[in-house]
């Protein structure tokens, strides 16, 4: 069994989130300085990404919570293609060509085919949803993401009735992303849903967030969001979805089983085996708040769980 990448990364890189964003904050000052000359790098890492508008109505399901700032939420990410670090994905974005773009649907499916991502998008309307995204090492934020309904999509393939799970991938192109030159995890990104998961109208495909197009770092231009699930499973820029009759293998679950459940719903109950699930720092806050069943979803989706015990299926 491959070790778990997240338990090798330096201390450095698993830097308390307040802390990151103090630093980012203290080198943004001395941009401001005039110091930007000596950090051309970091400059161009901070600079704000192209951001083409988008039109959305407002979606069911939205928390009434502040956003996260949008800076904080583009420059604090998860991508390990682009990048172990906080900071790496925001400052190597611009390795990740999102055009064209083609997404295959296969498997357990009556129309199969690769498609290009604009024409599968096109007859689906966009919706705002404001959802929180928790992530497994304990920080949250809450992200205005635009995009549409998963099930919406899959219904439109009409999935045969042996489909039990969906399986995601994330583009593999070790040429321009260069997380993949390493063997961290086993490429490419691979994520899974049971099939009632991914047809519950909370479970979204996102293509933005706040009002425009998704910036690569947050997994442009297609991702999955799953906003009762651990942030790991709502995988980024999405090249394929496969139905399949057996539950799919799932990056993290093939790196670290233990750590990191096929199910990884939200559970304050079932702590990580290195850290506490209880509570959560969100991004631009200092206090820590409770983390809440389904991160607050329970409502809506523990149904899905009668009679699963969820500490074995963690
Ligand atoms: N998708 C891919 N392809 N690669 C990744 O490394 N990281 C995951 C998820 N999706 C990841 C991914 C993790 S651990 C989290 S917490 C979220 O993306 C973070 O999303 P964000 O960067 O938009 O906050």
């Amino acid at each position: 069994m491959a070790q778990d990448p997240l338990f090798r990364l330096p201390e450095r890189e698993v830097t308390d989130p307040r802390l990151f964003l103090r630093r980012r904050e203290f080198i943004g000052g001395a941009l401001a300085l005039g110091a930007a000359a000596s950090l051309p790098s970091l400059a161009r890492a901070e600079a704000e990404p192209t951001r083409t508008p988008l039109n959305a109505r407002a979606g069911a399901f939205s928390t009434d919570e502040p956003s996260t700032d949008y800076a904080d939420a583009t420059t604090y990410n998860n991508f390990y293609e682009l990048g172990t670090g906080k900071g790496d994905p925001v400052r190597n974005a611009a390795a990740l060509r999102t055009k064209p773009w083609t997404l295959t649907i296969e498997g357990e499916v009556a129309r199969r085919g690769r498609f290009d991502l604009d024409d599968i998008l096109k007859p689906h309307p966009l919706e705002e949803r404001i959802y929180r995204l928790r992530c497994v090492e304990a920080w949250s934020m809450v992200i205005p993401w635009v995009g549409f309904p998963l099930g919406d999509l899959l219904r439109r393939f009409e999935p045969t009735s042996k489909a039990r799970y969906v399986a995601f991938e994330t583009l593999l192109d070790p040429e321009h992303l260069p997380g993949q030159r390493r063997s961290l995890l086993d490429w490419p990104y691979r994520e899974g849903l049971r099939i009632d998961e991914a047809m519950h109208p909370l479970t979204i495909l996102a293509v933005g967030m706040y009002a425009s197009t998704l910036p690569n770092q947050n997994g442009a231009p297609l991702r999955l969001v799953v906003p009762w699930k651990y942030g790991f499973k709502s995988i980024k820029s999405i090249v394929r979805i496969r139905l399949t009759e057996q539950r799919p293998a799932t990056s993290w679950n093939l790196s670290a089983p233990r750590e990191y459940g096929f199910y990884a719903n939200v559970n304050p109950a079932v702590d990580h085996p290195r850290w506490s699930q209880k509570r959560e720092r969100r991004i631009g806050e200092f206090r820590k708040r409770q983390t809440l069943p389904f991160n607050g979803y329970a409502d809506a989706v523990a149904g899905l769980y009668a009679g699963l015990d969820l500490r074995e299926n963690h």
